[in-house]
């Protein structure tokens, strides 16, 4: 019995096709993203104590208050703000469950979303599954800068929502002060909610600040900004995260939330609460990050790669226009792991219309004997 699909042209997501092709051919999985380490003991122990002592029904709606209350003290640490745990946070079930209920919280049919491409691959189902239009405007490698006069202009009078993704999965880049002022002024001149996908934050490199929307006063009373433990904790798996935002978005939010989810797993809640009142827990995710960049950047650049800035999240983009200047990047990203074992992620597959680039995405969260195996192989490129 068919039914009227709302997601027609909505297939297999590339990272599913990438890991499948790369398992197939015993590639090394630079594709999707997520470490191929394991993550602290510690939280695993808290994880194991949380279970035996018998925290295993319903957590509260909202989320277990004692993570709610360590989530606000590790902002405040953070970012030097105030963040209410009772009416301002809510854990989710991961970063994606927060996006889609952000978004089906603020958008009804007919309504629109600004996104910039290149974009996580959720944003514009979640908006088609409203029922409202995803409105794309394409950044261009190699710093994918943010003209902010082309977002304004795509406002229309139904444009409700601006999804930004800082730092960027897969751009790399970062934004800077004045990206937020240039953002807070036009969500207040036309009146839009702002959802801010965050969920690199620690992961900036080189000295840079993340510019979280929590921190800039405007922004931080029109945003729902969204987070996710799996990034920060080395633990996708567990698909916990949190959105904050203020109360009365908070109160909307949840209604639809309760009836997603209605809660999340109780002891990986217990556990992360236990585990976020460290600080050294997040505080040290650049140091350990810079060194997995530049081995893999050294490696890349043997290879005959162009690297890209690296600005921030886990990943390195790489222009492979000296090595197959004859393939577009979907076809190059499949013949890398298919005839030399290493597979990444076509850039393009970001775009709703990509620009004419030669781009492909490698994940450097992987164990230095991963990325050492992958140099090796992409050590025979070169002729
Ligand atoms: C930009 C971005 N947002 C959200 C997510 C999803 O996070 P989670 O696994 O917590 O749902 C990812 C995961 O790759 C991501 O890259």
């Amino acid at each position: 019995m068919p039914i009227h699909s709302k997601l027609p042209s909505v297939g297999t997501t590339i990272f599913t096709v990438m890991s499948a092709l790369a398992a197939e051919h015993g590639a090394i999985n630079l594709s999707q993203g997520f470490p191929d380490y394991p993550c602290d003991p510690a939280l695993l122990d808290a994880l194991a104590t949380a279970a035996k002592a018998g925290h295993n029904q319903y957590a509260p709606m909202a989320g277990l208050p004692a993570l709610r209350q360590a989530i606000a003290a590790k902002l405040a640490l953070q970012h030097h703000i105030s963040v209410d745990p009772d009416t301002e946070i809510t854990v989710t079930a991961g970063a994606t469950q927060a996006l889609f209920t952000a978004i089906a919280t603020v958008l009804h049919a007919g309504d629109e979303a600004i996104l910039l491409d290149p974009s996580y691959d959720s944003y514009a189902p979640s908006i088609l599954a409203q029922g409202a239009k995803p409105v794309h405007i394409a950044l261009a490698a190699p710093d994918f800068s943010v003209d902010w006069n082309a977002v304004e202009a795509a406002v229309t009078p139904r444009t409700k929502l601006i999804l930004v993704n800082n730092p960027n999965n897969p751009a790399t880049s970062v934004f800077s002060k004045a990206d937020l002022d240039a953002l807070a002024a036009i969500a207040e001149r036309h009146k839009l909610i702002v959802l801010a996908d965050e969920v690199y934050e620690h992961l900036v490199y080189d000295g840079l600040q993340h510019q979280s929307v929590l921190a800039h006063p405007a922004l931080r009373t029109r945003s729902f900004a969204v987070y996710s433990f799996g990034k920060t904790f080395h633990a996708t798996g567990w698909k916990v995260g949190y959105c904050v935002a203020p109360p009365s978005l908070t109160a909307e939010f949840r209604k639809i939330h309760q009836f997603l989810v209605f809660a999340v797993n109780t002891p990986a809640q217990h556990a992360l609460a236990a585990h976020l009142a460290e600080p050294a827990s997040w505080q040290g995710l650049p140091a350990f990050f810079q060194t997995r960049r530049a081995l893999l950047a050294a490696g890349l650049s043997a290879a005959g790669f162009k690297l890209l800035p690296s600005q921030g999240t886990y990943f390195q983009l790489a222009d492979y226009s000296a090595i197959r200047p004859d393939l577009d990047d979907i076809t190059f990203a499949r013949w890398l792991t298919t005839e030399h074992g290493v597979a990444s992620i076509p850039v393009s597959a970001f775009y709703q219309k990509a620009p004419d680039q030669k781009i492909v995405r490698f994940c450097f969260a992987k164990q230095e004997q991963t990325l050492q195996a992958a140099i090796a192989r992409l050590g025979k490129l070169r002729p």
